[in-house]
C-alpha cells in the first residue's frame, strides 16, 4: 500500500502524542524515510514543478510540529545555528545535504560571543532522514536544486534562536524564516 504525506502526519500526529521525546521523534525520522521512499510523494511534492522556496505541507492544530517541502534552486551553506527548544528533522528528496552538529567551546557565559567546535558530520542522500535533537547547533550545506523535508517540533517563526558567525564569534539572534 502506498504512503502518503497524509498517513504520514497521522503517524507523526498518533507518535508524537504517546511519545514526544527522542523516542517517538527516531520513530518518525524512520516514517519519513519511508514517505521518501515513495516515488509519488517525491514526484508530487518534490519534482521539477514543485513551488520553490519553503512550503508548510501540514501544521498540527494540537500538537504544533510542522512539516515543510524546501524547494531549493541555489547551492546554500548555512551558518550554524540552534531551533531554540526545538528539534528538527531533515529527509532529503533529492541531490544531498551535508549535516554538521556544532557544540561550545567557550563557557556560554558571554550572549554575544561564542566559539564552536564541529563534533559529528555526515551526508543525507535521497530518502535518508536525520535528526537534530533540542537546542542541537548544526549546520546544512546543500548543492543546487537539492530539495528536502523538514519536520520541526513547532513552528520555529514563533521561538527565539540563534545563529553563529564562525569568524568573529558573534551570537545573532535570527529573524522568521532566515535560516533552515
Ligand atoms: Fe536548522
Amino acid at each position: 500500500m502506498p504512503y502518503t504525506l497524509d498517513q504520514f502526519a497521522s503517524d507523526c500526529r498518533s507518535i508524537l502524542k504517546g511519545n514526544p521525546g527522542p523516542a517517538g521523534r527516531e520513530e518518525v525520522r524512520t516514517r519519513l524515510e519511508r514517505l521518501l521512499s515513495e516515488k509519488a510523494f517525491v514526484d508530487e511534492y518534490c519534482g521539477p514543478q514543485a513551488p520553490r522556496g519553503l512550503k508548510v505541507l501540514y501544521e498540527d492544530p494540537e500538537l504544533g510540529f510542522q512539516i515543510l517541502a524546501h524547494i531549493n534552486d541555489k547551492a546554500r551553506v548555512s551558518p550554524p545555528h540552534d531551533h531554540g527548544a526545538s528539534w528538527a528533522i531533515y529527509g532529503q528528496a533529492t541531490h544531498y545535504t551535508d549535516m554538521t552538529e556544532w557544540e561550545r567551546e567557550d563557557d556560554g557565559r558571554n550572549p554575544a560571543k561564542a566559539k564552536l567546535k564541529p563534533v559529528k558530520k555526515y551526508r543525507l542522500t535521497p530518502g535518508r532522514a536525520g535528526i537534530y535533537q533540542d537546542g542541537t547547533i548544526h549546520s546544512i550545506d546543500y548543492p543546487d536544486s537539492a530539495r528536502f523535508i523538514r519536520v520541526t517540533g513547532t513552528n520555529l517563526d514563533k521561538i527565539r534562536r540563534v545563529r553563529f558567525d564562525l569568524a568573529t564569534g558573534d551570537v545573532h539572534q535570527m529573524t522568521p524564516q532566515q535560516a533552515t
